[in-house]
């Protein structure tokens, strides 16, 4: 079957969602791969951080968040937050028939890295006690030692374009200490805000790792997913992308535009999204009715 025919044309845009701005490393790197498809970047910024939320009310946002993003007739969707996949990506999957594509924390190509057996992950609360994480790393990772890092507070320096200096690095030290303190010669930023503060982590660690994360993996998932669909652009560049907040744009724009490097660009509002709207579909509604957004 191809999820892709009778929907959107090759020409429409791949919609790329995070609880915020973290998911422009996955945006960019996308963009590098498949410079000729449009992308859809929807921030969820107004309802950031997602890493200390419950899984229901997770499942609930992104549910909106996907839809919305369908009804802007995307022809497939990336979780560009590993929060999100975590908590939501097999009920998104089951409750949408488009290719959905979801990064996760890169266990798997870091313990085949790792020569010391010993790797260490930093990612949010919710995704280092997730069972999804659990399951990654019995897969994947169970034969080396992975000393997990929950980073509260991390993605909100992103958020706010605070990604070196003093306060920042005081931080990052603090949570670098563990992996510091064990054998990991490897590191996974198991959140999609983190690559942006790759220049402080790796001076605060004096390149003691090496730093796996996945955004280049994911855009050429992106590319077999579209080809496999039979829905991958036919251009091979010219592609556009347009930049959705749920934070007010004023505050968006700034932020948005330092991240991506893009000289020209406008952030648009996320017009507010209804729990009760037809998306909520039957088998999801209960979930809505109890969580409030
Ligand atoms: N960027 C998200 C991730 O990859 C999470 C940040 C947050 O807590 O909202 O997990």
């Amino acid at each position: 079957m191809n999820p892709c025919a009778g929907r959107a044309p090759s020409n429409a845009p791949i919609g790329i969602f995070d609880s915020g701005v973290g998911g422009l490393s996955v945006w960019r790197s996308i963009r590098q791969a498949l410079p000729g498809e449009n992308l859809l970047y929807l921030a969820d910024s107004g309802y950031a951080p997602y890493g200390d939320r419950s899984p229901d009310w997770i499942r609930a946002r992104t549910a909106q968040l996907v839809q919305f993003l369908l009804d802007q007739g995307c022809k497939a969707i990336v979780i560009a937050c590993n929060t999100a996949t975590m908590l939501a990506a097999a009920y998104l999957r089951a409750h949408f028939s488009v290719p959905i594509i979801a990064i996760e924390p890169a266990v798997k190509p870091a313990a085949a890295l790792s020569r010391s057996g010993c790797i260490a992950l930093m990612a949010t609360r919710r995704t280092i006690e997730s069972t999804g994480l659990q399951n990654l790393i019995s897969q994947h990772a169970a034969q080396v030692q992975v000393v997990r890092i929950a980073c509260p507070g991390l993605a909100e320096r992103v958020e706010a374009l605070q990604l070196d200096g003093p306060d920042v690095e005081h931080e990052l030290h603090r949570y670098l200490k563990p992996a510091l303190s064990s054998r990991a010669d490897t590191l996974v930023l198991g959140c999609t805000h983190y690559p942006f503060l790759r220049p402080s982590i790796e001076r605060l660690s004096a390149g003691r790792f090496q730093i796996v994360e996945p955004s280049f993996a994911v855009a050429s998932q992106v590319r077999r997913r579209l080809h496999a669909a039979g829905c991958l652009g036919v251009r091979s560049a010219g592609g556009h992308s347009v930049f959705i907040s749920s934070a007010p744009p004023a505050q968006a724009q700034p932020i948005i535009q330092a991240l991506s490097g893009l000289p020209r660009m406008t952030v648009q509002p996320l017009p507010t999204l209804d729990t009760d709207s037809s998306y909520a579909l039957p088998c999801a509604r209960s979930t809505f009715s109890q969580v409030s957004i």
